[in-house]
């Protein structure tokens, strides 16, 4: 009957807004994300559906010349068609063998209550245009600040669209708060970020955004566990005193992108707070270790921060982007912009600028980041991200051990969390080091482009090394197994072929 009252509608207006054209469409789109969840879940197929970026981009643009569709059957083939291309061509993040980026698996379930919120456009910036997803974002928040161990009345934060969004927006406000003209008339001479040497690009991006400069970005070496040197930190800090250079913040990590190392949290709030610096948390990836009886120690001194980062679309495994910035005191929660909007601050409704998320972040309209988290945490109650990071973390060990038991791999890094770094080491007599980091890189080409499996590289000082994050529950020590053996399999052919080219 649904078929036969959209078949009558010839308007396409009137079929985008049909509620029922929506329930037929919907009941395609659950059947062929459900197919799909099924195979990729149990590893069948491609991770990753490669293929040329100027092909797929033409592909991508064929589908929009395609016009109207004849009826209400053609545009049912076409949803189905259009689904069936994008699940087809995408990045398989569910399969077990991506072990790629530190972006999850996410929950799946997670997803439908995010997608409660695209379908009804609930957004937000002020509260009467999103009453639950506000509501959502703060409960969070509240919930989050809890975690760290702060009281909730003297705390606040926001939701926010990703970690280099909510770096730039927690850093603003210490350079609100540090320089406190630097909104009306810039920054003073001499100002510093100092930051972490291992740093994520998109606090150093901040850095430019600001006006600081990327220069003005110090870096602090790491040790051999990739842990800001705090005896550095502290000599550096002192050095700009002496020098009369403004500090705006020091920028630590708590899982730094390269291999996930956690600075020690409380010596630099001790150092921080001793040279009355700002002490910013990128714990974009880690934050939610916080949740592990096992693993909280590793952000042991946190609560001292004057701001953290925390993706909730990492570690927390719900789809991106749901990031949270979060603020120790509650006062500086305006300061990020110093700035009038009469039409928000609203004389008639006093005390909503503290429940609108407008004047606190980028975004004016802001997507209703939270409700993934939030349908996710009240469906399994908070015990489900300790359970998925003292997973993930102890598959990762295993995965460490593996590595360190065979004699053609070098692991290096010693893994606090579910971040590993690691090279093919194979038998390759008088193998210069251009050369090793040259065959790493072409081993991890073509394993991805083959979609066997989904695993990333990146550089520790001049070093390429492979590197995987375990994000994804269903990854066993079956497939660190299997990664291993392909791996092997394929740097051996390259080296074959090397050989068999003559240049061996
Ligand atoms: C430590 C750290 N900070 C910030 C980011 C950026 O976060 P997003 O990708 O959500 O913008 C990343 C990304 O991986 C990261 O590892």
């Amino acid at each position: 009957m649904a078929e036969e009252k959209i078949s009558r509608q010839s308007d396409s207006v009137q079929q985008a807004w049909s509620a029922e054209l929506f329930a037929t469409a919907s009941q395609t789109w659950s059947e062929l994300l459900s197919e799909h969840l099924w195979k990729v879940t149990s590893g069948a197929g491609p991770v990753l559906n490669w293929a040329d970026p100027v092909a797929a981009i033409r592909a991508a643009g064929s589908f929009l010349d395609a016009g109207k569709p004849a009826d209400s059957d053609e545009l049912i083939q076409r949803i189905r068609g259009l689904i069936s291309e994008m699940l087809s061509r995408g990045q398989n993040l569910h399969h077990p063998r991506y072990i790629g980026h530190q972006v999850p698996s996410s929950s799946p379930v997670a997803g439908l209550f995010d997608a409660v919120g695209s379908v009804t456009n609930q957004v937000m910036a002020i509260y009467e245009m999103g009453p639950w997803s506000t509501a959502v974002e703060h409960a969070l928040i509240e919930r989050l600040c809890r975690k760290v161990g702060w009281e909730s009345e003297s705390s606040s934060g926001v939701l926010t669209h990703g970690g280099s969004l909510a770096n730039l927006t927690a850093l603003l406000t210490a350079r609100n708060v540090c320089f406190p003209d630097s909104w009306r008339s810039g920054l003073p001479d001499g100002a510093v970020l100092v930051a972490n040497a291992d740093v994520h690009y998109c606090v150093t991006r901040t850095a430019g955004i600001l006006g600081l400069g990327v220069e003005n970005v110090l870096r602090v070496p790491v040790n051999e566990q990739r842990r800001m040197r705090t005896d550095l930190l502290d000599q550096l800090l002192s050095q700009l005193r002496r020098q009369g250079r403004p500090v705006m913040a020091v920028s630590a990590c708590a899982g730094s992108t390269p291999t996930g190392a956690f600075d020690d949290l409380e010596q630099v709030a001790e150092i921080c707070t001793r040279h009355g610096v700002w002490m910013h948390v990128d714990a974009a990836h880690g934050g939610s270790v916080i949740f592990s009886d096992r693993h909280r120690q590793l952000l042991r001194g946190i609560e001292r921060a004057d701001s953290i980062v925390w993706d909730a679309h990492k570690m927390m495994f719900v789809p991106a982007l749901c990031t949270a910035v979060l603020y120790r005191n509650r006062e500086v929660r305006f300061q990020t912009f110093a700035q009038d909007a009469p039409y928000l601050f609203d004389p008639s409704s006093p005390g909503m600028a503290d429940i609108d998320s407008g004047m606190r972040t980028v975004e004016c309209t802001k997507r209703a980041a939270g409700f993934g988290l939030w349908g996710l945490w009240s469906l399994f109650g908070e015990q489900i991200f300790a359970d998925l990071v003292d997973q993930v973390l102890e598959r990762s060990q295993q995965f460490h051990r593996m590595l360190q038991e065979a004699d053609d791999f070098e692991s290096c890094n010693d893994p606090a969390c579910n971040i590993l770094t690691f090279r093919y080491c194979p038998d390759w007599p008088g193998a210069s080091d251009p050369e090793l980091n040259w065959l790493q890189r072409e081993i991890r080409t073509r394993l991805i482009r083959s979609g066997e499996f989904y695993i990333v590289q990146t550089s520790l000082e001049q070093t390429v090394v492979l590197r995987t994050t375990v994000m994804n529950p269903l990854t066993t020590t079956s497939d660190f197994g299997d990664l291993l053996d392909a791996v092997r399999r394929t740097g051996k052919q390259i080296l074959g072929e090397r050989s068999a080219g003559g240049c061996g």
